[in-house]
């Protein structure tokens, strides 16, 4: 028996993981035989075998895209539809059917490669929305093992998911799945809401499981988590490199807020420097006027909406730094480059607020890393979009605000800025006992428990 996890991006053997994700997959897999199988995330390149590498007990195969595959399954049918359908952007889903087909071909071929490795001990674990319909092929290919599918990103309502033209076809391809995980209780209901509307799939009384057909298929709340000890201890040791310094040479004693995000367009970063600019502007915001560093790391580059993105968030942060700097203050400070985990980890151990401001986020991994970033006896304090995944967790650790609302952010930062060290204290050890419920480890453990489980047996695949 071997633990198989399949997703779009596969990290690089032996380099230190991009984030916290990576560290709870590698760890679900090592101990035991373990595949790690997806794209190699390189350049274009003509179709080919899988490249194979072993490292600390991990097999790693990785397949090229070529440029129409990139193209059609991961620029515009992956990041230009799903991503902004399942945030519910709408407006910026940008749907074609030869994108659409080239998605499905490219899910083909992932199975083709992999269904030969497969045994029927093997435990199966899909993840996110580029390999919806992977699962109904490794079936196709006479794989009978246990399947699992996590979405990481939000599960949109029926009302929202229907504006994709084939949404039926793409959500049947669940029916493959014997579980699938969310990240919340919103985005399960969701997918059980949308679920009673399919032909021949019944609900159970107690909605954490679908007769769909003849077919078994449980569904149910898994959020993801982090390692909390190996993330502060990480923290704890970058407060005093060369760009922790530079950055506490930039505050020059002021309060300090920074944020964390890839330059995307669920992240709501716009919005989040102009309500960092209403604080400059609060009369009713009294002491030193603060500082805000934001990283905002490059990300899907060849999508339109991105590049206008980070355009739009350069000129917003440039007219506000026009507006407001003065000889000894400059009051935004942007980093438009990926930093290491362990500089942003740094950087959050010495900030007085973590801002944390998407307006649509399946969990958001940041807020939690900043909470477990935070010293114990002088900890900073979370301002969290009511619309992330994690808000469910942290409603009483952090200061929520809604992102649209420009106002209320500033006030929430008012609030969190002027926040006494005792209340600060108490809402971080909250915090750290919340995010010790839901550790990464819990995550895997949880899902893969879950998905070895006994079932009620499901009919042998058949696509109808
Ligand atoms: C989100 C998705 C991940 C994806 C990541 C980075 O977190 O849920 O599946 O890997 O963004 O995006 P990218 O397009 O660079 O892989």
């Amino acid at each position: 028996m071997k633990r198989v996890v399949v997703s779009n991006r596969v990290p690089t053997p032996g380099d230190p993981p991009t984030g916290g994700l990576s560290v709870a997959l590698l760890d679900a897999l090592a101990g035991g035989s373990g595949l790690w199988f997806g794209w190699n995330g390189g350049a274009p390149e003509p179709r080919a075998e899988p490249a194979t590498q072993h490292h600390d007990g991990i097999d790693f195969a990785t397949l090229p895209l070529d440029e129409d595959d990139y193209d059609g399954y991961y620029r515009g049918f992956s990041n230009g539809v799903l991503w902004p359908l399942f945030h519910g952007r709408l407006e910026a889903m940008t749907h074609d059917w030869e994108a659409r087909r080239t998605y499905d071909d490219v899910n083909r071929y992932f199975a083709d490669h992999l269904a030969p490795r497969l045994c029927r001990t093997d435990v199966v674990w899909v993840q996110d929305y580029h390999l919806i319909p992977l699962g109904q092929e490794l079936r196709a290919r006479g794989f009978e093992g246990r399947l699992g599918f996590f979405l990481h990103t939000p599960f949109p309502p029926y009302e929202v998911l229907r504006a994709l033209p084939e949404w039926a076809v793409l959500f049947d391809c669940f029916r493959a799945y014997d579980l699938v995980g969310f990240q919340t209780e919103h985005d399960m209901r969701h997918f059980a809401d949308t679920a009673e509307r399919r032909p021949g799939a019944t609900l159970s009384s107690r909605a954490d499981h679908l007769d769909w057909g003849g077919r078994s298929v449980e569904f149910g709340a898994f959020p993801v988590g982090i390692d909390i000890d190996e993330t502060a201890r990480i923290a704890a040791k970058n407060t005093d490199t060369d760009d922790a310094r530079a950055l506490l040479d930039f505050a020059d004693g002021r309060p300090l807020i920074v944020g964390a995000d890839r330059l995307d367009y669920t992240k709501g970063l716009v919005q989040r420097v102009k309500a960092f600019e209403k604080l400059l502007t609060d009369e009713e915001h009294h002491g030193p006027d603060p500082v805000c560093v934001q990283v905002a790391a490059p990300s899907r580059t060849g999508v339109d909406e991105y590049r206008q993105l980070a355009e739009r968030l350069q000129q917003e942060a440039g007219r506000i730094n026009a507006r407001h700097n003065r000889p000894d203050f400059n009051p935004i400070r942007l980093i438009g480059r990926s930093l290491p985990r362990s500089t942003v980890l740094g950087f959050f151990s010495i900030a007085d607020v973590g801002l944390v401001t998407p307006v649509r986020d399946g969990m958001n991994l940041v807020a939690k890393e900043y909470i477990a970033a935070q010293p114990v006896d002088d900890p900073g304090v979370l301002v969290l979009s009511t619309l992330a995944g994690a808000a469910e967790e942290l409603a009483d650790v952090a200061v929520l605000v809604n992102p649209y609302d420009l106002d209320g952010v500033a006030d929430g930062l008012r609030t969190a800025l002027a926040m006494p060290l005792p209340e600060r204290r108490r809402r971080h050890a909250l915090g750290l006992r919340t995010l010790r419920c839901t550790t990464a480890e819990d995550w895997w453990n949880r899902f893969l428990e879950r998905l070895r489980a006994p079932r009620p047996s499901s009919r042998p695949w058949s696509s109808s």
